[in-house]
């Protein structure tokens, strides 16, 4: 069960939840013009578009044709959290009669490709843009709203005026305790140790991962930190990291049978320390307060890792906190004893 925000599905209720008895209003297209392409993949083509109405840009999401369950599912949880922090704003829903296709209408963010972005961020800026993106999480956790796909093509960044939006919420899903979820989710590179080891009674903690996976890609400066080339590879990959000594405890904690026919991922690796990733060129990035976060982003153990609000409340954040993140005594920061596996 999520150590935080478990039950609170239940306290706002199925027309907050139940998505599939969520009858959706389709505005018929007319109003919205497309512009130019700007991006796509798996289920959608995506549009700069323009809102004839009010002149505005916007963003026209149109959805390959999918099961109608999950297009509701995405439109629900777009409306539940659109006006919550650095989520990107559903604004409409359109749906072309002829052709049946369905689009969401979104705030458009003028991002510069992370791929681009990344090399040239200052340690003030991953600090800032951390942060943002954990204020979108924990508001999104709080909603009862696992997102299920970060990482950075799902993260908008427009640099210019320091604005983060949190997109892409075609996998996301509502937390229920005790469910057992889909562990076919997610982007490889990004996923969490629960997804590659077939635990499915996971929970918000997997974003946390994600994040301890973009926050080290960052500071390391490598594109991706872990890098596998299918999911057994993926999961070898963070093993030769985190060793796996931790790794078989965790299995003994949530008594996870997993067995394997791939040779090297029932070797032996010790863990390696943090600071074997610096270089020259990363070592401006790196602190122990860095370290320390992303020690205890990157845990095995999901019960482990810290929700997104502790996470914003850690002393690497300390000089870019902008707002009370908790409702007192906010100032001391969490950063507490780091050990192995630290059961
Ligand atoms: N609000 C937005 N502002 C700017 N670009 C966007 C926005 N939404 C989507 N995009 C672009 O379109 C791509 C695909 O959108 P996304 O919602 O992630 O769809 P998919 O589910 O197909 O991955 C994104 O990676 C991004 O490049
Ligand atoms: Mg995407």
């Amino acid at each position: 069960m999520a150590r935080v925000y478990a039950g609170v599905n239940d306290q706002l209720g199925s027309s907050w939840y139940d998505y599939n008895s969520f009858r959706i209003e389709w505005s018929p297209p007319e109003r919205y013009e497309i512009v130019r392409r700007i991006g796509g993949g798996k289920y959608s083509e995506v549009f700069q578009g323009v809102d004839m109405v009010n002149l505005e840009t916007c963003v026209i999401k149109v959805l390959k044709p999918v099961a109608a369950k999950k297009i509701k599912r995405e439109v629900k949880i777009l409306r539940n959290l659109t006006g919550g922090p650095n989520v990107v704003a559903l604004l409409d829903v359109v749906r072309d009669a002829s052709s049946k296709f369905h689009s969401l209408i979104m705030e458009h963010v003028n991002n510069t490709e992370w791929k681009l972005l990344y090399p040239i961020l200052t340690d003030t800026d991953i600090k800032y843009y951390t942060f943002q993106l954990l204020k979108a999480l924990d508001f999104v956790h709080s909603r009862g709203i696992m997102h299920r796909d970060v990482k950075p093509g799902n993260v908008m960044i427009d640099h210019q005026h320091r604005k983060l939006r949190l997109i892409d919420w075609g996998l996301a899903e509502f937390y229920h305790s005790g469910t057992a979820y889909h562990i076919r989710v997610g982007s490889r590179y990004y996923k969490a140790p629960e997804l590659l080891v077939g635990y499915k009674q996971y929970d918000y903690s997997l974003d946390l991962w994600s994040v301890g996976c973009m926050f080290a890609s960052m500071i390391f400066r490598k594109e991706h930190f872990f890098r596998g080339s299918d999911n057994d590879d993926q999961l070898l990959k963070i093993m030769k990291v985190l060793g796996t000594d931790c790794f078989d405890a965790y299995l003994r904690t949530y008594n996870i049978d997993f067995e394997s026919e791939i040779e090297s991922l029932l070797q032996v690796y010790p863990k390696q320390p943090w600071s074997r990733f610096t270089t020259t060129e990363n070592q401006q990035f790196i602190s122990t307060e860095a370290l320390d976060l992303l020690d205890k982003l990157l845990r095995y153990d999901h019960q482990k890792r810290p929700t997104a609000r502790e996470a914003q409340g850690h002393t690497y954040f300390n000089l870019v906190r902008l707002e009370a993140t908790s409702t007192k005594g906010d100032s001391g920061g969490y950063m507490s004893d780091s050990g192995f596996c630290s059961m």
